[in-house]
């Protein structure tokens, strides 16, 4: 991991009249959102943490908490909720990034300014990094938050261009200047969609008082920054260029998955026999196995797995634990300890939940068995 990035923000405290009493210099938190239920990815949020789901090996969440390090922050808050005690098993204390992690319990979803408002005890008076733990952005927030420590802004929020906005919260701006904000709106007054990272003075906190539930009956974060517009706060945007994906549906998560599979370094550190073939850049990790099967890269087999007269890849993650025997297997993420074996058509753009057994039975009569949990979804040939 690159080394922390060091730099506090300045802070001017202002009397009723709009004088500045004093200036602070005050190091920037993180606030990292990781509550909230996940139904888009059901069944597989029924039993994990939508953040926690493996891209690449490694739970969404990692790269939000390594983000947040790289640019300089080392005191951040997660808000959790019914997900809690999985999340504090999976970063503990923070100190494996070299950050002090706290835990804020959020009742209920009742949406990201709820969220902040939840926030207030461990906020404070000092600005903060707001960032939704289940988004994915390629190059980082180093630049983003480098650029709100130079300026004088109420808010900066990130901004990306992109084909549909009417699933994300949307800006209309007047040159760097945020003049709207709208959720999810049916007719989006622009592409530029709001990216899981804000960056705030503590005033979002008395904006997020000062609204009310939105039609979806959440506190919005795009209602708060509204607020703080039209009261005259100065709020900007940075538009990012590079591939960012908030993960909350399948397709965007498979997606998320092969953009960082695209700049894999390849590494074996477990055993592959004579009879495979590694094609392209592939990460075997400790103690995994590759028995008479190709893997074609990029993808990845984590530790303890077992890879057997199979042809794995593309763009596919198997995370720890897990046997693929007889099968073929593309574009798709399998999580821990779950079993694939002699399946006779090739699976593709699946996501596979852990512990899962998907077997072809020799048996008679010739049947198919399932035990699906709720909204699981299979695709037959
Ligand atoms: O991904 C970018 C979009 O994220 C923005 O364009 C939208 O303006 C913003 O509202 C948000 O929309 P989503 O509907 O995708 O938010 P979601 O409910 O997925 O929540 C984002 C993260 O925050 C997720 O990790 C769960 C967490 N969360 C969510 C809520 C509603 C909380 O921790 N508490 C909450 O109350």
């Amino acid at each position: 991991m690159p080394p922390p990035r060091a730099g506090a923000v300045t802070v001017a405290f202002r009397s009723r009249d709009g004088h500045v009493i004093k200036c602070l210099s005050m190091e920037l938190k993180g606030l990292i959102l990781s509550g909230g239920e996940g139904t888009r990815l059901r069944p597989i949020t029924h039993t994990r943490a939508k953040q926690l789901v493996p891209v690449a090996n490694k739970p969404i969440l990692f790269y939000g908490l390594e983000a947040l390090r790289e640019a300089g922050i080392e005191e951040i808050g997660i808000i959790v909720g019914d997900t809690e005690e999985e999340i504090r098993e999976a970063v503990g204390d923070g100190s494996q990034w070299g950050v002090k992690v706290t835990y804020i319990r959020q009742e209920a979803p009742l949406g990201l300014a709820h969220a902040v408002l939840t926030a207030a005890d461990f906020l404070g008076e000092t600005p903060f990094v707001m960032y939704l733990g289940d988004n994915l952005i390629k190059e980082g927030i180093v630049g983003f938050v480098d650029e709100f420590r130079g300026k004088q802004v109420d808010a900066l929020i990130l901004l990306a261009h992109v084909a549909e906005p009417q699933r994300f919260g949307v800006a209309r701006l007047d040159g760097d200047k945020v003049v709207g904000l709208v959720e999810k709106p049916k007719d989006p007054p622009s592409d530029l969609a709001l990216v899981g990272a804000y960056m705030f003075r503590p005033v979002i906190l008395e904006a997020s008082r000062a609204i009310k539930p939105s039609w979806r009956n959440e506190l919005e974060i795009t209602d708060a920054i509204q607020h703080l517009i039209d009261e005259g706060y100065h709020v900007e945007a940075h538009v990012i260029r590079g591939w960012w994906k908030d993960t909350g549906h399948l397709e965007d998560l498979l997606e998320a998955n092969c953009m960082v599979l695209e700049d894999l370094e390849p590494l074996c550190a477990g055993t592959v026999d004579e009879e495979s073939r590694i094609l392209g850049r592939v990460v075997v990790e400790e103690g995994a196995e590759v028995i008479r099967s190709t893997l074609r890269g990029p993808s990845m087999v984590g530790k303890g797995s077992r890879i057997v007269d199979s042809y794995v890849g593309p763009f596919t993650s198997i995370y720890y634990g897990v046997t693929v025997e007889g099968s073929e297997l593309e574009h798709s993420i399998v999580m821990e300890n779950s079993t694939i074996r002699n399946i006779p058509g090739r699976i593709e753009d699946s996501l596979i939940g852990k512990n899962v057994e998907i077997a072809r039975s020799f048996d008679r009569p010739k049947t198919f068995r399932f035990m699906l949990g709720d909204n699981s979804r299979v695709g037959l040939i």
